[in-house]
């Protein structure tokens, strides 16, 4: 349940009746002492009715119904509310599971998007896997869920390629193209060097454009190897993206001439340069000049904010969403600002849908520089991916001299591909970050190997108390401090994922696991557990249970996995 709603609308309750304007907001409590959840707002509601706080927030209190939530509300400082809950509605709302929504929505998820002209690299290691935590959540929660792989597979680029391909008779064979990214390399010598082939390059994306059969063909083969090369990545990420998933750009390609005739119909269209431009006041730069959006080349050519105002209308008309949310690069922020104000005054937005851009920061290195190889070049994600497994087998083998290299690769593998996930998601979205080997990967502080051995303690302990998790009591009503400590945290884990839904913040959700995991060692160290017998052991048994639970759970909203010894 999500107790902070459920509070927050009792509240709000109280304050109708009582003739006040204004909202409660619930948070949890940083301290035990402040109770288990703090409610503000009384003191902005009481200011607008001239009132004292106080006095307001004792009224409030001897209205407040929250039979069966909280056992105690307390007036605290200047007017906030210490609410601590009843033991009981606690224990119903302890086990980590998802609870569904009440409201379903239609959400379209738009992230991972590489361009198919290369291998992906890092750049699309987070639009990857914050989008899929994100439909992971979502869909956890109950709600319709569509994925939009936005792929690039169109454009001036796919003439160089297939002219490249045919020039070296790679149409039938995949091997010349098992390296794309030394395919687009050669491909780009040739055309930055050779007059003849440049032209031949740009009749082949004519011949794309107006449907040749024999270009589509060959195109179509080489996007086929590109996306196989992208499942790859997606697998051993754990992403969830499938090819029907994928609604690349090529997809609008036959509503673009469409796209600009009605923004041209509704006097939205001016000239420039022989290029056709919107031009919206509230895009002007520091010389207050407007910054206009391109929709057509003076070449009759169409562009990415073409495409996307074609994607806005058929998200919202087509998939009818009533959100749509968008990962990319904080760089495309104006991109995308400037899209939603065109589709808007244009009409394009066919359902009202809340479009969001969810900007996120870049990859650094140790030296705050963005993310490079050695050589100064993009690093291919296979590469980072490879590295990563082959640092966490390493590191199982130290722990486990005994163990088989079979075994050790294959813990290494979720360990590994963790540690990256989780380095990544649990930096707030919008800030670069430094990608450290070494700290993503140690099994001290917030980290997927923590994380993972904290489910491993439990699942060692149940093996080692001979332990029948069906025979654990379904409910318990938390006695020591220590276990209600760890149990309000427990009874957070949805009020978390909305948060999470509402904000595109995976990281949240790795700072709850973290402290969830916190919580339970302190629990672990104050309350012996195998040791104790009859309702301490069994309580404190399923209090571990539901950490386990709540952990794996949490974990694979996150897309990392678990395993059962580390
Ligand atoms: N392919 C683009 C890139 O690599 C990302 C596309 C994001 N989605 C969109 N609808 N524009 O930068």
């Amino acid at each position: 349940m999500d107790i902070k709603s459920v509070l927050g609308s009792k509240i709000d309750a109280a304050f109708t009746q009582l003739g006040l304007q204004g909202q409660a907001a619930v948070q949890a409590s940083a301290r035990a002492e402040f109770g288990d959840y703090q409610a503000n707002g009384v003191m902005a509601a009481a200011k607008r009715a001239k009132k004292n706080p106080r006095e307001v927030a004792s009224q409030v209190v001897d209205i407040l119904d929250l039979a069966g939530i909280a056992s105690k509300v307390e007036v605290a400082g200047p007017g906030f509310l210490n609410i601590t809950l009843e033991a009981k509605f606690l224990a119903q709302n302890m086990p980590g599971r998802v609870d569904a929504v009440d409201e379903v929505a239609t959400i379209v998820v738009d992230y991972s998007a590489p361009n198919l002209a290369k291998e992906m690299h890092v750049g699309h290691l987070r639009s990857s896997i914050i989008g899929d935590c994100l439909v992971r959540v979502l869909e956890a929660r109950g709600h319709h869920v569509i994925r939009q792989n936005h792929v690039g597979d169109w454009g001036t680029q796919f003439g160089m390629l297939l002219t490249f391909m045919q020039d070296n008779n790679a149409d039938g064979r995949t091997d010349a193209l098992a390296d794309l990214e030394s395919f687009y390399r050669a491909a780009k010598v040739r055309f930055d060097a050779d007059d003849n082939f440049r032209s031949r390059a740009r009749l082949a994306v004519v011949g794309l454009q107006s449907g040749d059969a024999d270009s589509l063909s060959a195109w179509q083969h080489f996007i086929d190897i590109s996306m196989t090369h992208c499942d790859d990545i997606y697998q051993r990420l754990g992403v969830t993206l499938t090819r029907k998933d994928i609604a690349g750009e090529s997809s609008y390609n036959d509503d673009l001439a469409q796209v600009v005739e009605d923004l041209d119909a509704q006097s939205l269209l001016q000239e420039s340069d022989g290029a056709q431009c919107v031009f919206l006041d509230q895009f002007k730069n520091k010389k207050g000049d407007i910054l206009p959006v391109i929709v057509r080349k003076s070449d009759g050519g169409y562009l990415y904010a073409t495409t996307d105002l074609a994607a806005v209308r058929h998200r919202t008309g087509t998939l009818k969403a009533d959100r749509v949310l968008y990962f990319t690069d904080a760089r495309q922020s104006l991109h995308f600002k400037q899209i939603f104000a065109v589709a808007s005054a244009a009409g394009f937005n066919m359902n009202n849908a809340s479009l969001e851009h969810m900007p996120f920061g870049s990859m650094l290195d140790a030296k705050g520089k963005p993310f490079k190889s050695r050589e100064g070049g993009v690093i291919k994600l296979s590469d980072l991916l490879d590295e990563a497994e082959r640092r966490a087998t390493v590191l199982v083998r130290q722990k486990n001299p005994g163990m088989s290299q079979d075994e050790a690769e294959s813990l290494g593998r979720v360990i590994g591909i963790g540690a990256i996930k989780y380095a990544d998601l649990s930096k707030n979205r919008t800030s670069d970050y430094v990608f450290d080997w070494n700290q993503m990967i140690s099994f001290e502080g917030n980290t997927a190997p923590y994380l993972q051995y904290a489910y491993t303690r439990i699942q060692s302990l149940f093996s080692k108390g001979d332990v029948k998790v069906e025979d654990l009591p379904s409910q318990v009503i938390a006695v020591d401090e220590y276990e209600r400590r760890l149990a309000v945290t427990l009874a957070g884990f949805n009020d978390m994922l909305d948060q999470v839904a509402e904000e595109g913040s995976p990281h949240l959700l790795c700072g709850y696991l973290y402290e969830l995991a916190t919580r339970f060692t302190q629990f672990y160290e104050a309350c012996p557990i195998l040791k104790s017998d009859g309702q301490d052991r069994s309580r404190r048994l399923a209090l571990a249970n539901d950490t386990a639970m709540t952990l794996r759970q949490g974990l694979d909203l996150l897309g990392i996995g678990v395993v059962s010894h580390m």
